[in-house]
């Protein structure tokens, strides 16, 4: 049939997720710093820009009193953003206990902690409860802020109970939902005690979305074989309600990335950066300090490769920037302390009185510095053991057109799909391969790392955040009107 097109109208979006694109900082009664926030879901939905959007999210901080709670919202209006609040208990409960240290893990192939494993069943509930209580919240604010017509996109892990809130409240919402994690094997969904409220409540929404046909597929089998429902072509069907599951890849807006290489402001990091790596090659990892991304198996492949290849010692020197995430939760905090361990004695075994191997930054860096460092490295190592997509990798070819670069990436990225064929794919398990790989790469011919480079470039280019928002609010809106359609029949 005909397709419809609703970019033209400027549709109202509501764009729902637990993190706002700023975080606060509080200054004093009433006063409010607001700095940007990390990750892969703000980076994507900062490129949405063809909708009137509206971001509904938790500030990231605890606002017990009325006066504080109101600046803050004041605040973030200017930004068009609504906040939730949570309170102190709910945050430990739902967002570092629930989404953190039980979804998370478990989407990403980690499993579930032991101790409710065993038995412990009343902190798994309780935490369970926290989070239907906190999106219940959620549900409150979108329902005070909805408007006719609105289309309301809900996003991640976080918000999985929301679609059923939303509808139980208003069922001619516009209701999407989609995951920026992998969704995992049915076999491990299974594992999950709540398992079948959850995927009940996803169903609620009239699409569902997710980066690959993989994670797609994967939530089908869950659905037909833990909740018994039919799965079509089109998506699970639930007593003659159809909820339509697509794959929607999301992308960076490449060219913010590419236009920002053309400040000075970023000419001069780059400046500074090769003089200060002269003579050496540059090897990059810029990750959020989590578990998921494999930086003690991509510190350790280094260690390898360093010792099988005594001539590229001090010529080579991994920039490893990593920001630290969800400090509350224990999981994190070990990461912390492991993964300096390994740079140290690393650092102690290969460096001399002027020189060390690995640069090692627990911090986030602005933009400019970023895009700088993305310009002047030479290899890039994206060693997710499981990544729902991977947008740093994106935001390396964005940045390589002059230099070409070398991306090598984890094949358990989603993102090993759509760049799979320019970058070297390597399982980070695997540190033998990830040693040889980083050889290769240095030493690649500048033919061939132009040729994979074009390859990645032009994909990042052509499938941009704005593309993959657009695409999923129309395909919303194409579902909404052919259940219309298909009730008056
Ligand atoms: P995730 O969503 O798991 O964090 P992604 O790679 O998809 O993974 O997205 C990470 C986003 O956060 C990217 O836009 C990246 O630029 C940003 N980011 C990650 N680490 C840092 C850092 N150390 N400093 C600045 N930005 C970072
Ligand atoms: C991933 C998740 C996002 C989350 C981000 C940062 O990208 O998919 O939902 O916002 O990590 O994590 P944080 O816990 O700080 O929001």
């Amino acid at each position: 049939g005909e397709r419809l097109d609703f970019r033209a109208s400027k549709q109202r979006l509501l764009v729902v997720a637990n993190r706002l694109p700023v975080s606060a900082v509080r200054h004093g009664e009433d006063s409010w710093q607001l700095e940007m926030s990390v990750g892969g879901l703000v980076t994507a939905l900062l490129g949405v820009k063809e909708f009137d959007t509206r971001w509904i999210g938790w500030a990231g901080v605890n606002v017990p009193d009325e006066i504080g709670q109101k600046a803050l919202a004041k605040a973030l209006d200017e930004k068009r953003c609504i906040p939730v609040f949570l309170d102190e208990e709910v945050v430990h409960q739902y967002y570092n206990g629930y989404c953190n240290n039980i979804l998370w893990p478990l989407f990403h192939y980690i499993g579930l902690p032991q101790e409710d494993r065993l038995a412990t069943t009343r902190s798994f509930q309780s935490q369970f409860d926290a989070y239907k209580k906190a999106n219940q919240l959620f549900a409150d604010v979108v329902n005070e802020h909805y408007e006719e017509g609105d289309v309301v996109w809900c996003h991640d892990y976080h918000l999985m109970f929301l679609p059923k809130c939303l509808k139980e409240r208003n069922s001619k919402m516009k209701v999407g939902w989609f995951l920026h994690t992998p969704f995992p094997s049915s076999e491990i969904h299974r594992m999950l005690p709540s398992r079948l409220e959850l995927l009940r409540s996803v169903l609620a929404a009239d699409l569902v979305g997710f980066h690959t046909y993989d994670y797609a597929r994967h939530f089908v089998s869950a659905c037909t074989r833990i909740l018994g429902l039919e799965g079509t072509p089109e998506g699970v069907e639930d007593q003659g309600k159809l909820t339509r599951i697509a794959a929607f890849p999301v992308g960076i807006d490449s060219e913010r990335f590419i236009k920002a290489l053309e400040l000075p402001e970023v000419q001069d990091h780059m400046k500074v950066l090769k003089q200060r790596f002269a003579g050496r090659k540059v090897m990059l990892g810029v990750d959020r300090l989590d578990m998921i991304k494999g930086i003690p198996q991509k510190i350790l492949a280094f260690e390898k490769f360093l010792e099988e290849n005594p001539n590229w010692r001090n010529k080579v020197v991994l920039l490893q920037i990593a920001v630290p995430t969800r400090t509350d939760v224990p999981e994190y905090q070990k990461l912390t302390s492991q993964v300096h361990e390994i740079v140290g004695r690393i650092n102690g075994r290969f460096g001399s009185l002027t020189a060390v191997p690995i640069h090692h930054l627990d911090r986030s860096l602005d933009f400019h510095e970023l895009c700088a460092l993305y310009a002047v490295t030479d290899v890039a190592l994206v060693t997710s053991l499981r990544d729902g997509m991977n947008l740093v990798s994106y935001e390396y070819v964005a940045c390589q057109e002059s230099k070409k670069g070398v991306l090598i990436l984890s094949e358990f990225a989603g993102a090993a799909q759509s760049l799979g064929a320019g970058a070297i794919l390597v399982n980070p398990w695997n540190v033998t391969e990830v040693a040889s790989s980083i050889g290769y790469a240095l030493n690649m011919p500048a033919d061939e790392r132009e040729k994979r480079h074009h390859h990645n470039f032009k994909h990042v280019i052509s499938h941009t955040a704005q593309e993959w928002a657009a695409t999923f609010v129309s395909e919303l809106n194409v579902t909404i009107v052919e259940a219309q359609l298909r009730t008056r029949q």
